[in-house]
This record gives C-alpha cells, sequence and structure tokens, in this order.
C-alpha cells in the first residue's frame, strides 16, 4: 500500500485527493500497488469535506509517519513549503509538486537532498500544467542535445490573449474569469507580468543544459502593454500575440532566456495554442522538433500531472529517479544583444520620423485613423531600443516578432 500525504488543500491539493480517490482503480495498478491519501496538510478544517477526517495542521505527524512514502507538496511559495520539503525529502519521502516558484529557486539543492537520502523529487506539474513535458525531457529526449525550447507556459495569460482577440474584451474582465476557472495564481501579478512564465523557462532551460537559470536571471515582460489596438493589427497581417517562454542555446555555448509577447504569424503552430492551452516546442539535434501540447492550468489537469509523478514514487521506491540539474549557473546572453524583427505602432503625425529611424516597411490596418503599424527589419535590440526611446511619445508601442 503506499500512502500519501498532501500538503496544502487548495485548488491543485483538492484535485491531486480527488484524482487518487476517484481514479483509484487505474491509479493504484498503475503504481502497483494500491495507492491511498492518508493525511491532508491544512491550516483549515473541512468538516462538510468527503475527506475531511484526513485533515491535519501538524506537519510532523505525516514527517514521523513511517507508512507515509510520497509528499505532494501543493501549498506554493518557497516559505513553509520548501522547509517542508526538505524535512519530507530528510525522511526519505519522496515529494512531488507542481510548486513552480520552489522548482526554479531550490530545484538543484532538493534534488540533492533526495538523491543523498535515496528518494525522488517530481515536479511534472510545474510546467504546462497536465501536460507530459518534464518526464520527456528527463527520460524520452535523453538521447538529444536540447538546442531550443519555445512555449506557451502561462494559462491565464493565453486565456486572457485569446479572448482579447476574439471577443475584444477588456483585460481586467478576461483576467477576472480566468481567476474564477482557477487558472490564475494567488497574485496575478505574476501571470500578467510574466513571472509565472519566466519560472517556468528557468525550470526548462536549466533540464535543458543541466545548469542552473536563474529566474531572477531572464529578461522577463508580461503582457500588460498589449492593447486592442494591437490585435487590430495583428489581424489585419495575419497574426495573433502570444506570450512565448524562449531559452536557445547560442553558438558560444550561453543560453539565451527570454519572456515576452511575440507577434506570430497565424500560420505558426504556436499561433494555434488557444485559450488555457499550453504547447512547448522542444527541438533536438538529432530529433528535431517535438511539440506538447494540452492544459496548461486549472485544478484536474495539474493534478493528473502530481499523482502521475506519485506513480512513479511508487514504481521506484526505495531508488532516486535521475535527474540532472546541478547548481553551477549557466551562462546567459544578453537579449540586449540579439537580433529581432520588431512591430511598431505610431502616431500618424510622426510617420516621417519613423520611417526615418528605420529600414523596414508601413503597415496600415483598416480602420485606424490615429495611428498607423511599422515592421522593422531585423536589427540588434540596443539599437533598437535607442531609436524607438528616441521617438518619445511619438511611439504608441512595439512588439517582437516570433
Ligand atoms: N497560473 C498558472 C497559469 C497556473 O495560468 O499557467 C499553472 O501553472
Amino acid at each position: 500500500m503506499v500512502k500519501v500525504a498532501v500538503l496544502g488543500y487548495g485548488t491543485v491539493g483538492s484535485g491531486v485527493v480527488e484524482v487518487i480517490e476517484s481514479n483509484n482503480e487505474q491509479v493504484s495498478r498503475n503504481a502497483g500497488e494500491e495507492m491511498h491519501v492518508k493525511y491532508i496538510l491544512d491550516l483549515r478544517d473541512f468538516p462538510e469535506d468527503p475527506y475531511g477526517d484526513r485533515v491535519v495542521h501538524d506537519v510532523n505527524l505525516i514527517l514521523e509517519d513511517p507508512e507515509v512514502s510520497v509528499v505532494c507538496e501543493v501549498m506554493g511559495g518557497t516559505g513553509p513549503a520548501y522547509q517542508f520539503t526538505k524535512q519530507a525529502l530528510e525522511a526519505g519521502k519522496s515529494v512531488c509538486t507542481s510548486n513552480k516558484e520552489l522548482v526554479a529557486k531550490h530545484g538543484p539543492e532538493l534534488l540533492a537532498i533526495a538523491r543523498t537520502h535515496n528518494c525522488s523529487y517530481l515536479f511534472e506539474a510545474s510546467v504546462g500544467g497536465g501536460i507530459p513535458i518534464i518526464r520527456p525531457i528527463n527520460s524520452s529526449l535523453t538521447a538529444e542535445k536540447i538546442l531550443s525550447i519555445l512555449g506557451i507556459v502561462n494559462g491565464t495569460t493565453n486565456y486572457i490573449l485569446t479572448k482579447m482577440e476574439n471577443e475584444g474584451a477588456g483585460f481586467e474582465e478576461v483576467l477576472k474569469q480566468a481567476q474564477e476557472l482557477g487558472y490564475a495564481e494567488r497574485n496575478p501579478e505574476a501571470d500578467v507580468e510574466g513571472h509565472d512564465a519566466c519560472r517556468k523557462l528557468a525550470i526548462l532551460s536549466s533540464l535543458m543544459t543541466g545548469k542552473n537559470v536563474d529566474a531572477g536571471a531572464i529578461y522577463t515582460e508580461g503582457i500588460t502593454g498589449i492593447t486592442n489596438a494591437d490585435f487590430a493589427y495583428a489581424k489585419a497581417a495575419g497574426m495573433t500575440i502570444r506570450l512565448l517562454a524562449a531559452g536557445k542555446l547560442t553558438e558560444d555555448g550561453r543560453v539565451l532566456a527570454m519572456v515576452a509577447p511575440f507577434l506570430l504569424d497565424n500560420t505558426h503552430p504556436l499561433a494555434m495554442v488557444k485559450d488555457v492551452f499550453n504547447a512547448i516546442f522542444v527541438t533536438g539535434n538529432m530529433l528535431g522538433d517535438s511539440m506538447y501540447y494540452g492544459r496548461g492550468a486549472g485544478k484536474l489537469p495539474t493534478a493528473s500531472a502530481v499523482v502521475s509523478d506519485v506513480i512513479e514514487c511508487a514504481r521506484n521506491q526505495g531508488r532516486t529517479i535521475p535527474c540532472f540539474w546541478d547548481g553551477e549557473s549557466a551562462k546567459l546572453a544578453e537579449v540586449s544583444e540579439t537580433e529581432q524583427r520588431y512591430f511598431v505602432r505610431a502616431r500618424v503625425s510622426a510617420r516621417a520620423e519613423v520611417e526615418a529611424a528605420f529600414s523596414g516597411r508601413v503597415f496600415e490596418a483598416p480602420d485606424r485613423a490615429e495611428d498607423f503599424g511599422f515592421f522593422t527589419d531585423a536589427m540588434i535590440e540596443k539599437d533598437f531600443n535607442e531609436k524607438y526611446d528616441a521617438l518619445g511619445d511619438k511611439v504608441l508601442g512595439r512588439i517582437r516578432l516570433a
């Protein structure tokens, strides 16, 4: 019998209990032995909940119970979650988590503790919600040198951008819907400012290189500057706007990592990823491209990924499931030195100045009286920024092209 403890009875935690208990036949068969949730740790009581009798408030009950072999940390944050994860691993209990913030910040240390104590630290649900992506990188793509990863890894922002595009909806209204559907972070700033995608990219690019990519060092822009006017131009140009997380090995062995909104052609496979769905494009030097697609957020998809990790732990008791991510820092390339193309939106009155500043082509969209668009040729980002900044309030926005 595999006895599991769930730390945190919020959206994902209640989903984990539901998946284990309501899919118990499949889960137990795949684990090779019967699986049950023995404890649920939360500050609150849930007297009306069918699993309310399993709720405890003292983590030591779990840490000191030799029957518990797997702990699901779905509390979020890096405070008690970090402490409890360390203690569980030190007690030889495997830990499975959806907590991308903790994985991005302390991944190498927690993996090392797991190795020392012959247990595992698994985090499939930390990137892409229910999409298998961590396990494919760790086990299916192990013959590859991974050259790049390009993905839509935040469901909330993809949901917001899709609704803005299709319904011309306002930002705040759509964000509220995403929160009600359980997609958004407790503090939705983490979603809309790109921090959540940045943490996920830190995890993916660390796994890509085997070295540590610090989330704090990743260039990050969110979607708060994207307007319905930008979508009007995107639509007229046969394009869309998506928040992309990009990690790429440069020729000199550095990692170019960035999160930002990009314009992409409607024929691009990532342009077809809508609503809460996520997709991650992985390019290997032998396989070429492969893409992983599915529900990137939400209670049951995320919980399903956590429980798949619990099953992996049950199948590998007494040993550590390998994951190559050491603490040495990866060398990052500067985004300002890369070459990109840009879409610039500017006031109609500034047309001559914009045309003088950049080489490229003017793009006009129907029904736009006050502004016009301009697609630049490829240029180094810091040169672009100098010219763009010099135009002051004559320019209204800029988006990179994928
Ligand atoms: N807030 C996250 C998202 C949840 O919207 O993608 C899943 O990590």
